[in-house]
């Protein structure tokens, strides 16, 4: 399929497309002002930290490294804060080191966080008991509780927003550099409230065995290995709210580029990846590496629309596809999607997000998910791309460092009525420390297996 007629781009072109889950504000000069604020205040991230990522994705590509994503569904501005934060990186340096074990190769560390604070929404307004209001977007937007105050899209929470990005980005900048994730330090992989026995003993024995291959190396190197192999981290969140994107985004002379500043990987959601709409328009032109989700109701078309024309030049490293279809749909969708890029000739990295397609609601009404769907979307992921001569090559996960109870099943077997005692996610239920680490073990443990098969 030919790409859509490409005119020029720039990083308001966007603007004469019909762009979807925008919010409204009712006062569009203090907008602009705080947009102008933003286009002039420094960029989050740097275009050489943007292009490493892109050629770690692309090697990723090659099957030559793995893509561990993840974060919360949403960060809140309260949440910004050095316990939720530190956390949150520790599970996701645990898990990484886990899937290094058991995969044998370099883990892409990738949080979605630093700046997942706008959400997309089934509806544009929420009505309780006779009274509609604008639906809460996230904090990057208006507030949750349930008034026409707290639900007014305010524009200065862009700036918040902004500012809660860099701070978060600076602590884990400070948290990695200053050897956080230094092996050599136990009390960074040490695993706080997880208490179940199997997997704590399963976890210690991998930590304990990677210490040492790295005292074995360094014995003989005489250099210290963990400096070269343990010390990236790089954020991501979806590129939903169109005017703090633009505001982002700078042409850097020194590449001749045009790079979103506002994080390293921008990924454009399942809501908002209409091939003529403003969410594509704003990303074609753009040159950070890009996630796109994919769900059922994506086909064949429209996907190879949007591989031609996020990637012309099928650069490596460019385009991550994120398919999330839920352990019903995945065996008779995927197949399809795969042959799809198959046919565009592109190389691309497919990644598995076993959450937003095994969304559930408990019985009490909450939102849920069962961590048996989530370990199973990814290993009929693994399996079907296997099967079909493709690779699977990350995943991407809804997770915190918190014990919370949301997702329902793991070790411990939390079951419906535990959901009560410590829900706390606002949008999607979240795997807590346990269960993330958990998946990771399991991941690893049958990617072993299936290689001692040479499956
Ligand atoms: C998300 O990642 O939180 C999300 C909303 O996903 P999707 O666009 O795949 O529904
Ligand atoms: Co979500």
């Amino acid at each position: 399929m030919r790409p859509p007629e490409s005119t020029a781009w720039h990083p308001a072109s966007w603007q004469a497309k019909p762009a979807q889950q925008q919010p409204r504000y009712d006062d569009p000069s203090a907008l602009e002002r705080v947009v102008a604020e933003l286009s002039r205040l420094p960029p989050i991230v740097v275009s050489w930290e943007v292009e490493a990522l892109r050629e770690r994705l692309a090697a990723a590509q090659r099957g030559q490294a793995f893509l561990l994503q993840g974060g919360d569904c949403a960060e809140t501005f309260a949440d910004c804060e050095s316990d939720s934060i530190a956390k949150k990186l520790k599970i996701l340096l645990q898990m990484s080191l886990v899937l290094l074990h058991g995969l044998k190769k370099p883990i892409i560390r990738l949080g979605r966080m630093a700046g997942q604070y706008a959400k997309p929404r089934s509806a544009d307004s929420e009505t309780r008991e006779g009274v509609t209001l604008p639906s809460f977007r996230g904090d990057l937007v208006n507030r949750p509780e349930f008034s026409a105050e707290a639900r007014r899209a305010d524009p200065q929470l862009l700036l918040r927003g902004y500012e809660r990005a860099a701070l978060t980005l600076n602590f884990v900048r400070a948290l990695v550099d200053g050897g956080f994730a230094d092996l050599h330090h136990p009390e960074y992989w040490d695993l706080g409230f997880v208490k179940h026995a199997p997997l704590k003993d399963a976890y210690q024995r991998i930590v304990q065995s990677i210490g040492d291959a790295l005292d074995f190396f360094e014995g003989i190197s005489r250099r210290p290995v963990h400096e070269a192999t343990l010390v990236d981290f790089y954020a991501s969140h979806e590129g939903l709210h169109l005017l703090y994107e633009q505001a982002q985004t700078r042409f850097i002379p020194r590449q001749n580029r045009w790079y979103n500043l506002s994080t390293h990987m921008p990924w454009i959601g399942m809501r908002t990846a209409k091939l003529d709409g403003a969410h594509v328009e704003f990303f074609r032109g753009i040159s950070n590496p890009i996630g796109i989700k994919i769900g059922a109701a994506m086909d064949e078309a429209w996907l190879q629309g949007l591989i031609a024309t996020l990637n012309p030049q099928n650069q490596p490293g460019r385009l991550t596809l994120i398919h999330r279809f839920g352990v019903k749909d995945i065996e008779t969708a995927l197949p399809r999607m795969i042959e799809a890029v198959r046919q565009s000739g592109q190389a691309v990295l497919w990644v598995c997000d076993p959450m937003h397609g095994n969304t559930e609601t408990s019985t009490a009404g909450l939102k849920t998910r069962r961590f048996e769907n989530i370990l199973k979307e990814v290993d009929l992921s693994f399996r079907i791309h296997a099967d079909l001569g493709s690779r699977l090559g990350g995943v991407h996960i809804e997770l915190t460092g918190d014990d919370v109870t949301e997702c329902t099943g793991g070790a411990r077997g939390l079951t419906d009525a535990d959901l009560q005692r410590a829900y706390r996610s606002t949008v999607d239920p979240r795997l807590n420390h346990e269960q993330a680490l958990e998946l990771a073990m399991l991941i690893a443990e049958r990617s072993q297996s299936r290689r001692l098969l040479h499956l």
